[in-house]
């Protein structure tokens, strides 16, 4: 059995940061911004109306809506964030709640940083290919805003919010391949630590909400190693040739990042769309609202084959192929 995608939904709130924005903030310039990460522009939540849980309902919505189904049909939701607006329940109940699928529909979250769609769709093409699972919806949300330490110019710069995702199901077919990798030991160049903990305290008893760091340039090296890699041993592990593959749709954290992984698998950058001018790094929220973008852009269509690949705090990074 493979998993097929039919029907996707996206939310961006409305209010735009722009990198002039940006530059009365910190100590920034939009050529500065432009230059190293390609980010023009990112969508940031207003708290009095956009939470990680009604962001993620409005983009389900509009997935169930597209791909035409009864939500009573929906038998697993899997929904990847960092950033819920509450510990528990999940969020994938509260969409089932939201879409109205019924009470047989399994409901859990997962958090893999920015890597978790891919993750989450994984998990949910294992579901497929076992019998487990007929229709799922995969979800993918951030409010990144929340997190980021907006006095750090070196990562605040990088960063927007939203919500994606994907309505598949379960079809007769080769099924689809991936992999997943992680490295617990290099995962101090990348960490949030958070929040409303009593001992997130400043020398002076203020709570500090969260404590986010990043070493963006281990990072970098590490994303341009690792994504060609994954992709190159994903291409040997199915037996395709990357030239066969229509689109590499990667995780949107900085344009030099995907121009990088383009010259190294030696694939033209036309295979390898781009979004993060206009929404910046939406973590696990990025490729579902590119997939959703190129689909109402007319560029997604039956039968191309299409490689995700993703990287981010962990360190993990994955990649998966499908035929859309
Ligand atoms: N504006 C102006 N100058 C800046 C800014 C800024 N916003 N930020 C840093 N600088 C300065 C630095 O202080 C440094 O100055 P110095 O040379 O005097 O010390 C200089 O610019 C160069 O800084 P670098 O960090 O070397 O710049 P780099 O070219 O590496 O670009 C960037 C930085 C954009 C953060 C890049 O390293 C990157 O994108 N890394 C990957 C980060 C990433 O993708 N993170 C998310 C992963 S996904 C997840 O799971 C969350």
């Amino acid at each position: 059995m493979t998993g097929k995608i039919i029907g996707l939904g996206s939310y961006l709130p409305e209010k735009i940061l722009t990198n002039d924005d940006l530059s009365k903030m910190v100590d920034t310039s939009d050529e500065w911004i432009t230059e190293r990460s390609g980010i023009k522009q990112r969508h940031i939540a207003d708290p009095a109306k956009d939470r990680s849980s009604t962001m993620v309902v409005k983009a389900a919505m509009q997935a169930v809506e597209a791909a035409g189904i009864d939500p009573q049909d929906i038998d697993l939701i899997v929904t990847a964030s960092t950033t819920p607006d509450l510990i528990f329940p999940t969020m994938s109940t509260t969409i089932q709640e939201a879409v109205g699928a019924s009470e047989n529909c399994g409901c859990f979250d997962v958090n893999s940083a920015c890597p978790g769609f891919i993750a989450a769709y994984n998990t949910v093409e294992s579901f497929i290919e076992t019998g487990n699972a007929k229709l799922a919806l995969i979800a993918g949300v951030e409010c990144n805003s929340n997190f980021v330490d907006w006095t750090d110019r070196s990562s605040c710069i990088l960063f927007g919010d939203g919500a994606g995702c994907a309505v598949v199901r379960a079809e007769e077919g080769k099924r689809n391949e991936f992999i997943m990798r992680s490295s617990g030991k290099r995962g101090v160049c990348l960490h949030c630590e958070s929040a409303r903990q009593p001992f997130r305290k400043d020398e002076e008893g203020f709570e500090k909400l969260t404590e986010f760091n990043m070493n963006g340039r281990e990072v970098f090296k590490f994303a341009i190693t690792e994504v060609p890699k994954i992709i190159t041993d994903l291409s040997v592990k199915y037996g395709f040739n990357l030239g066969e593959i229509d689109y590499f749709i990667l995780h949107q954290a900085n344009q030099r990042i995907i121009e990088a992984t383009a010259k190294k698998l030696k694939q033209p950058i036309e295979k390898f769309p781009m979004n993060i001018m206009n929404t910046g790094n939406c973590a696990s929220a990025s490729i579902p609202i590119l997939l959703k973008e190129m689909n109402d852009e007319g560029k997604l269509a039956r039968g191309q084959k299409i490689v995700m690949a993703s990287f981010g705090a962990g360190l993990v990074w994955n990649a998966n192929y499908i035929e859309y």
